[in-house]
């Protein structure tokens, strides 16, 4: 399979094959992602990400503060909820720029975090099996427990009132790359 990173522009996601990531590659470009959003001015920044079809996930004005909505993406056992956090949020999309979507498997060992979402903190977890809880306002970095990898973010992006799913940022936990299960 072809493996690729792409520097992915939000404006310019259009539907198309996926894109793969491995390990290394992602781990390489994590870094680069990070000297990028430090410098000044990168607010519209051009995120490192493994862009996927382009999925139709939920409704702008349906969202409620504080009460997450589930979906798969890019694969059907790939669980995510996206949410409207209430204040702004890292990668956060909408005119409030709070809405955030990440992968609901820890990244320590792949421990179920559904139903697990703090409102009052943005924060999901914690995990039932080691603890370890992630903040949904910063990029999904840990606040305590064992994991040492963000949660996965969802890239979003609205169209209208129509809130696309287009790729995802980080490596979901049991892929080996981001596009192969
Ligand atoms: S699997 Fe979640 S903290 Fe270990």
């Amino acid at each position: 399979m072809t493996q690729t990173i792409q520097i992915h522009d939000h404006a310019h996601a259009e539907d198309g094959d996926r894109l793969c990531m491995s390990r290394r590659q992602f781990l390489l470009s994590g870094g680069a992602l990070v000297t990028l959003a430090a410098l000044p001015g990168f607010a519209q920044a051009q995120a490192i990400q493994a862009g996927f079809k382009r999925q139709k996930i939920a409704k702008l004005s349906a969202l409620k503060v504080g009460e997450p909505v589930t979906f798969n993406y890019p694969f059907a056992d790939v669980r995510n909820l996206l949410v409207k956090l209430g204040t702004p949020g890292g990668g956060g999309i909408g005119a409030d720029k709070d809405i955030v979507a990440f992968n609901q498997q820890c990244t320590h060992m792949g421990g179920p975090l559904d139903g697990t979402y703090k409102p009052k903190y943005q924060a999901l977890g914690p995990c039932p099996l080691h603890l370890t809880t992630f903040d949904l306002s910063r990029h999904g970095m840990v606040i305590s427990g064992h994991a040492t990898e963000s949660l996965p973010q969802i890239v979003l992006e609205v169209k209208g009132d129509d809130i696309y799913a287009t790729g995802v940022m980080g490596l979901v936990y049991g892929h080996a790359s981001i596009g192969k299960a």
